[in-house]
Protein backbone atom coordinates (compact mmCIF):
# COMPACT_ATOMS: atom_id res chain seq x y z
CA UNK A 1 0.00 0.00 0.00
CA UNK A 2 1.15 3.67 -0.42
CA UNK A 3 3.11 5.24 2.33
CA UNK A 4 0.53 8.07 1.82
CA UNK A 5 -2.76 5.73 2.39
CA UNK A 6 -0.32 3.99 5.41
CA UNK A 7 0.01 7.87 6.91
CA UNK A 8 -3.71 8.54 6.88
CA UNK A 9 -4.39 5.14 8.47
CA UNK A 10 -2.27 6.27 11.80
CA UNK A 11 -3.99 9.29 11.53
CA UNK A 12 -1.82 10.54 14.42
CA UNK A 13 1.84 11.03 13.31
CA UNK A 14 4.60 12.40 16.31
CA UNK A 15 7.08 15.05 14.41
CA UNK A 16 10.13 15.17 16.00
CA UNK A 17 13.35 17.09 16.41
CA UNK A 18 15.95 14.49 17.48
CA UNK A 19 19.65 16.59 18.80
CA UNK A 20 21.17 12.74 19.18
CA UNK A 21 20.79 10.06 17.08
CA UNK A 22 21.84 7.90 20.05
CA UNK A 23 18.19 8.20 20.84
CA UNK A 24 16.61 7.60 17.70
CA UNK A 25 15.67 4.19 18.00
CA UNK A 26 14.72 4.09 21.51
CA UNK A 27 12.30 6.75 20.56
CA UNK A 28 10.63 5.00 17.44
CA UNK A 29 10.41 1.81 19.74
CA UNK A 30 8.69 3.47 22.80
CA UNK A 31 6.47 5.35 20.05
CA UNK A 32 5.49 1.81 18.26
CA UNK A 33 4.83 0.14 21.60
CA UNK A 34 2.39 2.78 22.36
CA UNK A 35 0.61 2.56 18.99
CA UNK A 36 1.88 5.08 17.25
CA UNK A 37 3.85 3.40 14.23
CA UNK A 38 4.43 6.59 11.91
CA UNK A 39 7.04 9.11 12.84
CA UNK A 40 8.25 12.05 10.74
CA UNK A 41 11.43 12.77 11.86
CA UNK A 42 12.34 16.70 10.52
CA UNK A 43 15.44 17.25 9.02
CA UNK A 44 16.31 20.35 11.54
CA UNK A 45 18.61 19.08 13.27
CA UNK A 46 22.55 17.62 12.33
CA UNK A 47 21.72 14.63 13.63
CA UNK A 48 18.48 13.97 11.62
CA UNK A 49 19.55 11.75 9.02
CA UNK A 50 21.66 10.07 11.20
CA UNK A 51 17.96 9.40 13.13
CA UNK A 52 16.20 8.06 9.63
CA UNK A 53 19.03 5.87 9.38
CA UNK A 54 19.40 4.40 12.45
CA UNK A 55 15.28 3.82 12.77
CA UNK A 56 15.05 2.76 9.32
CA UNK A 57 17.30 -0.45 9.80
CA UNK A 58 16.45 -0.95 13.53
CA UNK A 59 12.67 -0.54 13.28
CA UNK A 60 11.60 -1.75 10.23
CA UNK A 61 7.83 -1.91 10.65
CA UNK A 62 7.88 1.57 11.57
CA UNK A 63 6.20 4.02 9.00
CA UNK A 64 9.46 5.82 9.10
CA UNK A 65 8.84 9.83 7.43
CA UNK A 66 11.29 12.52 7.06
CA UNK A 67 9.87 16.01 7.29
CA UNK A 68 10.91 19.46 6.86
CA UNK A 69 12.36 18.11 3.49
CA UNK A 70 12.59 21.55 1.12
CA UNK A 71 14.76 20.51 -1.89
CA UNK A 72 15.06 18.09 -4.17
CA UNK A 73 18.88 16.90 -3.11
CA UNK A 74 16.83 16.21 1.03
CA UNK A 75 14.34 14.13 -0.72
CA UNK A 76 16.57 11.79 -3.14
CA UNK A 77 18.61 11.66 0.32
CA UNK A 78 16.09 10.98 2.64
CA UNK A 79 14.64 8.39 0.43
CA UNK A 80 18.16 6.39 -0.05
CA UNK A 81 18.02 6.18 3.69
CA UNK A 82 15.21 4.44 4.16
CA UNK A 83 12.41 7.01 4.56
CA UNK A 84 9.05 5.89 3.18
CA UNK A 85 7.74 9.38 3.07
CA UNK A 86 8.46 12.83 2.76
CA UNK A 87 6.55 16.23 4.31
CA UNK A 88 7.19 19.41 3.26
CA UNK A 89 6.23 22.67 4.38
CA UNK A 90 5.48 24.28 1.59
CA UNK A 91 5.94 23.39 -2.26
CA UNK A 92 8.51 24.68 -4.83
CA UNK A 93 8.48 23.94 -8.29
CA UNK A 94 11.62 22.03 -7.53
CA UNK A 95 10.48 19.68 -5.52
CA UNK A 96 7.93 18.98 -6.87
CA UNK A 97 9.58 18.03 -10.35
CA UNK A 98 11.86 15.80 -8.59
CA UNK A 99 9.11 14.05 -6.42
CA UNK A 100 7.60 12.93 -10.15
CA UNK A 101 10.99 11.25 -10.50
CA UNK A 102 12.13 10.05 -7.22
CA UNK A 103 9.83 7.10 -6.02
CA UNK A 104 9.01 8.49 -2.61
CA UNK A 105 5.41 9.81 -1.29
CA UNK A 106 5.59 13.10 -0.83
CA UNK A 107 3.10 15.36 1.13
CA UNK A 108 3.66 18.79 -0.05
CA UNK A 109 2.31 21.98 2.24
CA UNK A 110 -0.49 24.33 0.81
CA UNK A 111 -1.71 27.30 3.11
CA UNK A 112 -3.85 28.99 0.31
CA UNK A 113 -6.30 28.12 -1.95
CA UNK A 114 -4.26 28.95 -4.81
CA UNK A 115 -1.36 26.76 -3.53
CA UNK A 116 -3.91 23.94 -3.10
CA UNK A 117 -5.14 23.81 -6.78
CA UNK A 118 -1.73 23.77 -8.01
CA UNK A 119 -0.89 20.68 -6.21
CA UNK A 120 -4.10 19.18 -7.07
CA UNK A 121 -3.06 19.87 -10.42
CA UNK A 122 0.32 18.29 -9.98
CA UNK A 123 -1.62 15.11 -8.80
CA UNK A 124 -1.33 15.45 -5.04
CA UNK A 125 -4.55 14.64 -2.85
CA UNK A 126 -3.06 15.19 0.67
CA UNK A 127 -1.43 18.11 1.51
CA UNK A 128 0.23 19.09 4.74
CA UNK A 129 -1.50 22.26 6.05
CA UNK A 130 1.12 24.32 7.93
CA UNK A 131 1.71 26.38 10.49
CA UNK A 132 -2.09 24.55 11.19
CA UNK A 133 -3.46 27.18 13.97
CA UNK A 134 -1.58 30.23 12.54
CA UNK A 135 -2.69 29.79 9.03
CA UNK A 136 -6.82 29.81 10.35
CA UNK A 137 -6.76 26.33 11.73
CA UNK A 138 -9.97 24.17 11.69
CA UNK A 139 -11.92 27.57 10.13
CA UNK A 140 -9.70 27.72 7.02
CA UNK A 141 -10.08 24.06 6.46
CA UNK A 142 -13.74 24.22 6.91
CA UNK A 143 -13.85 26.87 4.83
CA UNK A 144 -11.88 25.57 2.04
CA UNK A 145 -13.98 22.45 1.70
CA UNK A 146 -16.55 24.25 0.16
CA UNK A 147 -15.12 25.21 -3.46
CA UNK A 148 -12.08 22.40 -2.69
CA UNK A 149 -13.98 19.68 -1.64
CA UNK A 150 -11.70 16.89 -2.52
CA UNK A 151 -8.55 18.49 -1.12
CA UNK A 152 -7.34 16.46 2.25
CA UNK A 153 -4.93 17.70 4.71
CA UNK A 154 -2.46 16.35 7.37
CA UNK A 155 -2.47 19.71 10.05
CA UNK A 156 0.59 20.25 12.02
CA UNK A 157 1.79 23.31 13.70
CA UNK A 158 -0.25 24.07 17.09
CA UNK A 159 -1.66 21.09 16.94
CA UNK A 160 -2.14 19.51 20.38
CA UNK A 161 -4.42 17.46 22.73
CA UNK A 162 -7.52 20.26 23.16
CA UNK A 163 -7.33 21.33 19.65
CA UNK A 164 -6.82 17.64 17.94
CA UNK A 165 -10.38 16.59 18.20
CA UNK A 166 -11.76 19.19 16.04
CA UNK A 167 -8.87 18.89 13.76
CA UNK A 168 -9.65 14.95 13.42
CA UNK A 169 -13.86 15.67 13.44
CA UNK A 170 -13.43 17.65 9.85
CA UNK A 171 -14.09 15.43 6.98
CA UNK A 172 -11.29 17.12 5.22
CA UNK A 173 -8.90 15.78 7.41
CA UNK A 174 -7.22 12.39 7.20
CA UNK A 175 -4.20 13.05 9.90
CA UNK A 176 -2.60 15.40 11.95
CA UNK A 177 0.94 15.53 13.45
CA UNK A 178 3.12 17.73 16.04
CA UNK A 179 5.69 17.85 18.71
CA UNK A 180 3.50 17.59 21.55
CA UNK A 181 3.66 13.74 21.69
CA UNK A 182 7.56 13.42 22.16
CA UNK A 183 8.97 16.96 22.27
CA UNK A 184 12.21 18.17 21.57
CA UNK A 185 13.20 18.25 25.22
CA UNK A 186 11.70 15.05 26.24
CA UNK A 187 13.58 13.62 23.44
CA UNK A 188 17.26 15.08 24.42
CA UNK A 189 16.24 13.17 27.61
CA UNK A 190 15.69 10.13 26.17
CA UNK A 191 12.05 10.83 28.72
CA UNK A 192 10.64 7.08 26.78
CA UNK A 193 8.00 7.35 29.97
CA UNK A 194 6.70 10.51 29.31
CA UNK A 195 6.84 10.02 25.89
CA UNK A 196 4.75 6.83 26.17
CA UNK A 197 2.17 7.97 28.35
CA UNK A 198 1.46 11.22 25.43
CA UNK A 199 1.45 8.53 22.93
CA UNK A 200 -1.43 6.85 24.56
CA UNK A 201 -3.02 9.66 25.44
CA UNK A 202 -2.77 10.94 21.73
CA UNK A 203 -4.46 7.32 20.71
CA UNK A 204 -7.04 7.59 23.17
CA UNK A 205 -8.27 10.90 20.90
CA UNK A 206 -9.27 8.45 18.40
CA UNK A 207 -11.93 6.04 20.84
CA UNK A 208 -14.99 7.15 19.61
CA UNK A 209 -16.63 7.26 23.13
CA UNK A 210 -14.28 9.42 24.20
CA UNK A 211 -14.76 12.16 21.23
CA UNK A 212 -16.42 15.49 22.24
C1 LIG B 1 5.95 20.64 12.01
O1 LIG B 1 7.05 20.61 11.50
O2 LIG B 1 5.00 20.04 11.54
C2 LIG B 1 5.76 21.50 13.19
O3 LIG B 1 6.91 22.11 13.63
C3 LIG B 1 5.09 20.85 14.34
O4 LIG B 1 4.53 21.89 15.02
P1 LIG B 1 4.26 21.85 16.58
O5 LIG B 1 5.61 21.92 17.24
O6 LIG B 1 3.41 23.05 16.86
O7 LIG B 1 3.58 20.55 16.89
Amino acid sequence: MDATQLLIDQKIVPVVVVDDARNAVGLANTLAEAGLTAIEVTLRTPAALEAIELIAKSVPDCLLGAGSVNTAAQLQQVKDIGARFAVSPGASAELIDAAAKVALPLVPGAATASEVMTLQVAGYSLLKMFPAELNGGTAWLSAISGPLPSATFFPTGGVKPDNAKAYLALDNVQCIGGTWIASRDAIKAADFAAIKANACDALDLLEPSKQS
